[in-house]
């Protein structure tokens, strides 16, 4: 290709928030030939916020726009893990809005300081009470709504705008970009709304394939989607950011979803660790989630399949977590070089795939 077709081809966005959406969708080469299968990465840190919560933020405010909720020099606010929030931030810049958002403080300190870096306010809200309690982030978030005038809360979790953003544009995506071959779906569930916007548009194309969430150990999720109810015995802390709820978000449609699987914490942040350096793919905790889930449900899957899992952040909003040897020994995910290598069996696999020996510093 000459310069005047790389100009020629090159799109003139008129503002940031008009480049989020059509991000790459990436073959997972040394997972695929462990796992037996073949697996795609929907990277969403291409989008400009490094997150696909972009994709919620801006249909979320014209909608409360042209609702008529939100008017000319308002405040956008919401309680958010600190995605949604960065992109929310963002599109209040370009759509002439004040920010305001309620963050739980087990969030990474990175995601705390974006926040402020894009001029938001933020509020930093107790991670371990109840969602009722008036100090979560979520009541926090309702009561400064209920105290500033022309304010819209955007409440993700129950806010149409969120599933409905990804499908209309992450499944038409998914579906355009594999020629409709996808036979399976992995997404982390937080709200519910990547995964369950994206599997009814997918479902739509072709009702065979298999949608595939989730869910973090200490979530309700699953077990909601299991037995129908909320099992209180589920609910326990854990480290996972943006993976699982307490309670069961209105986004999370289970008539579109196959599957839940379960993963912890210690082996999310492995798998986010090993596909950085596997796949030189660097994302955050919850796309470690999704990868773990891959290899607990490896049994179901072939080399007939084209398996597409999406990774939801960037790595770099992690750097003082799952990066982080000193972190990652506080939480006692390594204790010593011994205990972790005779744990971790994917070493050993790892081993044979490749022939070639995979040290443990190399791993992690
Ligand atoms: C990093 C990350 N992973 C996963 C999720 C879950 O996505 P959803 O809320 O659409 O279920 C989120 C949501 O905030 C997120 O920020």
């Amino acid at each position: 290709m000459n310069d005047t077709q790389q100009v020629a081809k090159t799109k003139i966005f008129d503002n940031i928030i008009e480049a989020v959406g059509n991000t790459p969708m990436v073959h997972l080469k040394t997972l695929s030939a462990l796992l037996g299968t073949n697996i795609y990465a929907k990277v969403e840190y291409f989008n400009p916020g490094l997150s696909a919560k972009d994709r919620i933020a801006v249909r979320a405010i014209k909608m409360a726009e042209e609702s008529g909720k939100l008017k000319p020099g308002g405040t956008v606010i919401e309680s958010t893990s600190g995605n949604t929030g960065f992109s929310l931030a963002i599109a209040c810049i370009v759509m002439g809005y004040d920010c305001i958002l309620c963050i739980p403080d087990k969030s990474s300190k990175e995601k705390i300081s974006t926040l402020k870096s894009v001029g938001a306010r933020v509020i930093v809200c107790p991670s371990n009470v109840k969602p009722e309690d008036p100090l979560s982030y979520y009541t926090q978030a309702k009561t400064l709504h209920d105290q500033t005038p022309n304010s819209v809360y955007i409440n993700q979790y129950f806010n149409v705008a969120n599933a409905e953003a990804h499908y209309a544009s992450t499944g038409p995506e998914i579906w355009d970009q594999t020629d409709g071959a996808v036979t399976h779906y992995l997404a982390a569930a937080g709200t519910g709304g990547t995964l369950s916007g994206t599997a009814k548009y997918l479902k739509e194309q072709n009702s065979e394939v298999n949608i595939i969430g989730v869910d973090a150990v200490g979530s309700v999720l699953k077990g909601y989607f299991d037995t129908k109810a909320v099992n209180k015995e589920d609910l326990q802390p854990y480290l996972l950011e943006a993976v699982g709820k307490k309670f069961v978000p209105g986004n999370l449609n289970i008539d579109v979803i196959d599957q839940f699987v379960r993963v912890n914490d210690r082996d999310s942040a492995f798998r986010a660790r090993q596909l950085a350096k596997r796949e030189g793919i660097f994302a955050g905790y919850s796309s470690g989630a999704v990868i773990q889930a891959l290899f607990q449900i490896k049994d179901q899957l072939d080399e007939s399949h084209m398996v597409v899992v999406l990774l939801p952040d960037h790595g770099s909003k992690y750097l003082s977590k799952i990066y982080n040897n000193s972190w990652m020994q506080k939480q006692g995910f390594i204790k010593s070089i011994s205990q972790y290598t005779s744990s971790y069996k994917i070493q050993k696999r790892l081993e044979k795939v490749l022939n070639k020996y995979v040290k443990y510093n190399g791993l992690i």
